[in-house]
């Protein structure tokens, strides 16, 4: 079976020296911590951490399944042709991440016959919405509505725009088919509206925070939908469940992966941490990662109370094309990154290049190789490059970009990440900074309830405004 692995040799003080790099010996000292913090992050699997167990809930995958199963005959028959997510941060970055990774490239603007086109909506920008109001026939578009909260602002709006121009298009009975929703199974106001709708629905389980729900009904039904092999997505994330629930450190890539993590901030004096894509179609799980790492990590207290303002901070990139973008920074700019590299061993295709112009030397040598060594030479060029620069890195290798190894790599990065908070000593599973702009907007918003919050927010607005 196709196993991700995880290469940390240039990590190390003996490939990138030993200001940059880390001493073995110094990782080795991190096995005790490590599997002290797996055993803290495992002990809560059925308590407040059930994201954990995503990968084994084989009836939800059976109803969201069937539930797909159900449409597709709209979907064949041209009566619906989109499938529309709304949703935000943890609730709509999945979605993108999986359809980018697993469908084709050009899936939405040549979409394979009976399936439909798959767009996340994450934005209130009233140039997006308004200019997908204008393009598209919402009475061709199921509407994926996800909000574990069922209460933020951004996907409620867009609910409540795009039900009434259903309502509008095809009246109030028919424009039910047209909307399936996630969310919580009691809280929010979203439930009850599905309750009195009867809109098909899915439920974000208790323990299954915004960033850790991929797997979940939240990530899974738009995968479902657009023909994604959601099987082999969640028994990947379950085999990766099984490699790293027990295992010691030195043979578990999530807590190698964590402790480099801490290790390359705390001790190396790297705050950012570059997800650089050797493959388009893995670049929006460097997004989604980045969600991830940020809003776990990224947090003002530590559990003991203690103002810590610690958190790494993530950046995406994606080769070869940020090879002419930002590559100058990471090889000669400050020593402040270190990188993970996601590469793939197979792509999914062979694209030969034509023998021509032999006469120039500028040409010749690629002429009769394949886009695929090239690719595989700029990403071993900038991997080099990098560790000859003394920049460390790891890389993720994806045997093949197949559901089965997509569902590794989620588990991996979420379990890490889990750790993570462990060894910087914060709750990696709250969001007190997003609250607090939630509430802000909620006040600016009229939203009852938040007068105090609106009237601390207007007595501050003192000074004079000053504007070049
Ligand atoms: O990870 C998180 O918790 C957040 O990013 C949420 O997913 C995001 O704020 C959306 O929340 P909700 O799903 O409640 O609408």
């Amino acid at each position: 079976m196709d196993r991700l692995t995880l290469d940390y040799t240039n990590v190390l003080a003996s490939a990138v020296g030993p200001e940059h790099g880390l001493d073995i010996s110094e990782l080795e000292a991190m096995a005790g911590p490590s599997e002290a913090a797996l055993a803290a992050v495992q002990a809560r699997r059925t308590q407040d951490l059930r994201w954990l167990d995503l990968p084994h809930q084989q009836g939800v995958q059976r109803d969201v399944l069937d539930y797909a199963a159900s449409m597709q005959d709209a979907f064949r028959s041209g009566d619906l042709e989109n499938v529309v997510v709304l949703g935000i941060g943890g609730s709509a970055l999945g979605n993108r991440a999986l359809h980018a990774a697993l469908s084709s490239p050009f899936h939405d603007i040549a979409r394979p016959e009976g399936m439909p086109r798959l767009f996340v909506l994450d934005n209130v920008d009233p140039d997006l919405v308004g200019e997908f109001l204008d393009t598209f026939d919402v009475s061709k578009c199921l509407f994926n509505v996800i909000s574990k909260s069922g209460s933020t602002a951004e996907t409620m709006s867009q609910f409540l725009v795009l039900r009434q121009r259903l309502v509008e298009a095809v009246g109030v009975e028919a424009h039910r088919r047209h909307i399936v929703v996630t969310t919580d199974a009691e809280k929010g106001v979203l439930r009850p509206i599905v309750e009195k709708e009867g809109y098909a629905s899915f439920v974000v389980p208790d323990g299954v925070g915004g960033r850790f729900s991929v797997l979940s009904p939240v990530g899974i039904v738009s995968s479902a939908l657009v023909g994604i092999d959601v099987p082999g997505l969640l028994a990947g994330a379950a085999a990766m469940d099984e490699r790293c629930r027990e295992a010691p450190f030195a043979e578990n890539p999530a807590l190698v992966y964590a402790a480099i993590q801490s290790l390359m901030q705390e001790k190396k004096g790297k705050p950012m941490a570059v997800t650089f894509s050797y493959s388009q179609r893995l670049a929006c799980l460097g997004d989604w990662y980045a969600q991830l790492l940020a809003e776990s990590i990224g947090k003002r207290v530590s559990t003991d109370g203690a103002e810590v303002f610690t958190g790494p901070t993530p950046i995406s990139a994606v080769g070869v094309t940020d090879q002419h973008s930002q590559v100058q920074l990471y090889v000669e700019g400050p020593f402040d990154k270190w990188f993970t590299l996601l590469s793939v061993e197979r792509p999914d295709h062979t694209v030969e290049i034509p023998a021509e112009y032999a006469d120039h030397d500028a040409l010749s040598y690629l002429g009769g190789r394949t886009m695929n060594e090239l690719f595989a030479a700029e990403r071993e060029g900038t991997r080099i490059a990098l560790t000859d620069a003394n920049r460390p890195n790891v890389t993720i290798q994806f045997p093949a970009v197949t559901a089965h190894v997509v569902g590794q790599y989620l588990y991996l990065m979420e379990l890490a990440v889990a750790v993570m908070g462990e060894h910087y000593r914060i709750d990696a599973f709250d969001q007190p900074g997003v609250e607090a702009g939630k509430v802000a907007a909620y006040a600016l918003m009229g939203r009852s309830g938040y007068e105090a919050r609106r009237a601390e927010i207007e007595a501050a607005a003192g000074g004079e405004p000053r504007v070049v």
